[in-house]
């Protein structure tokens, strides 16, 4: 098997796989990455979301070859129960969801987004979330969650 190494969550990680296995297959299943959800298993939910880049990418119809050498981001390192990340801290309170199940892939698409611009709009906020599907019915309450974590990371 080929040797695939990417950076995952900051650390140098090698991995021997078929190049073509999906990247959330090898996150859950061999690298315990378990934020990272199984939904749709077809690129249209988001609940996969992970960051590579700057940019959040659906990881179940991402080949894992496709980000060798590239900068791996999952929610186990957007932050967590001792050191929350802001956007966290924000969905916590404005009790931006319910099941849960959707988060960590809405997350990630709004973490990409405040990397890339760290003062949207609603709309943009709302733009961004646009291919994240919540069942829950959650998403204003995630909306406002985004404003919310800009506002506190503005200030600093
Ligand atoms: S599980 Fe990846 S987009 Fe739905
Ligand atoms: S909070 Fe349940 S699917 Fe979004």
């Amino acid at each position: 098997m080929p040797n695939i190494r990417f950076r995952l969550n900051g650390v140098e990680t090698d991995i021997d796989a078929d190049p073509d296995t999906s990247l959330l297959a090898i996150l859950r299943g061999r690298l315990g990455m378990t934020g990272p959800h199984f939904g749709c298993g077809a690129g249209e939910c988001g609940a996969c979301n992970v960051i590579v880049g700057d940019h959040a990418m659906t990881a179940c119809d991402t080949p894992l070859w496709s980000v060798a050498n590239k900068d791996v981001t999952t929610i186990e390192g957007l932050g967590n129960a001792q050191s929350p990340h802001p956007l966290q801290r924000a969905f916590i309170a404005e009790q931006a969801l319910q099941c849960g199940y959707c988060v960590s892939g809405i997350l990630m698409s709004a973490a990409a987004l405040l990397k890339r611009n760290p003062s949207p709009t609603s709309r943009e906020v709302k733009e961004a979330l646009d291919r994240n599907l919540c069942r829950c019915g959650s998403q204003n309450r995630m909306v406002r969650a985004v404003l919310r974590a800009a506002e506190e990371m503005a200030a600093g």
